[in-house]
């Protein structure tokens, strides 16, 4: 396993929204559901691009890459957060147009089927433009790992993420495919780059937060030894919570105590309208085209 003493730090952080579920008022971006984040490292001598997720609309992201001025074959590694397709299916277009071998990151079961049944049964993984020996052939290095894995100095994947909290994580309804029967599906898969911004602090990126954003931040702190949370990015998946679990979310985020908190995606408006209620200056908004340096 590895030795996460070994993390290190980064000088700074870059994160572009390449896409996300909305673009900002007067935007010439393109909204799409769900996520692709561009992070800009900068640690010691290296500087390297890392995409957390791709999102489902390859021209959309395309769209957005051409405004931000972001060329696809300058991007040194994908991250997958988790298996569905709003996160995962513009992947096998995207390698194709980044043409080179490239590292890509995710849980071992990150490209299995996952179903959902309502309001009807489909399919919500990956599909099947990204099986592992097409992704394979169009240049990817998968490095599936469960596990905290290291992507470059001060930064690492979450790896699995334990379910600490009594209120999140248990999963959205979906099933896996399990020798021919549906078995309940709690997206074990659920994983976040975690960033340790030298004097500042953790900075967590994710995708939808499936496995809870408390378990998540609680989890960052426990591998890492370093208990100070600068913020989080990403979805928090609360856009079908009820008000109880919404209120143990705010109360959780609050006993962390993030310095920054930029909520998107599958955040959901009444949670996002809370959120910002609660942390005030400390809420960002974000929208596709929205740049954050850190
Ligand atoms: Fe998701
Ligand atoms: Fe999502």
């Amino acid at each position: 396993m590895y030795n996460i003493k070994k993390f290190g730090e980064v000088d700074s952080l870059r994160v572009t929204v390449l896409m996300e579920d909305y673009a900002g008022y007067e935007s010439g971006y393109w909204g799409s559901h769900g996520i692709a984040l561009l992070l800009d490292v900068k640690a010691g001598g290296t500087n390297k691009r890392i995409l957390l997720d791709v999102g489902q609309s390859f021209e959309a992201l395309m769209h957005n890459m051409e405004l931000t001025g972001v060329e696809p074959e300058s991007i040194d590694m994908v991250f997958l957060s988790h298996c569905h397709y709003d996160h995962t299916l513009a992947l096998a277009d995207v390698l194709e147009q980044m043409n080179k071998e490239i590292p890509v990151v995710g849980h071992p079961k990150v490209l299995r089927k996952n179903f959902a049944v309502d309001p009807f049964l489909k399919e919500i993984g990956a599909g099947n433009k990204n099986t592992p020996g097409k992704l394979t052939g169009l240049g990817a290095q998968l490095a599936l790992v469960g596990e905290p894995f290291p992507l470059m100095e001060g930064v690492l994947s979450t790896g699995e993420v334990e379910r600490t909290t009594d209120f999140e994580g248990r999963g959205i309804g979906t099933y896996n495919l399990v020798d021919g029967s549906l078995v309940p599906d709690s997206l074990v898969d659920d994983m976040s780059i975690i960033v340790n911004l030298k004097g500042k602090g953790l900075f967590v990126v994710s995708g939808c937060s499936h496995a809870g954003i408390v378990n998540i931040l609680e989890h960052s702190k426990k591998i890492t030894g370093i208990d100070n949370i600068y913020g989080v990015i990403g979805g928090l998946h609360l856009v079908n919570a009820d008000d109880r679990v919404i209120t143990k979310t705010i109360d959780g985020l609050e006993g962390v105590n993030p310095h920054l908190v930029i909520p998107g995606h599958c955040t959901g408006q009444k949670a996002q309208y809370r959120l910002r209620e609660k942390f005030g200056d400390r809420y960002l908004p974000m929208n596709s085209g929205s740049v954050f340096v850190l």
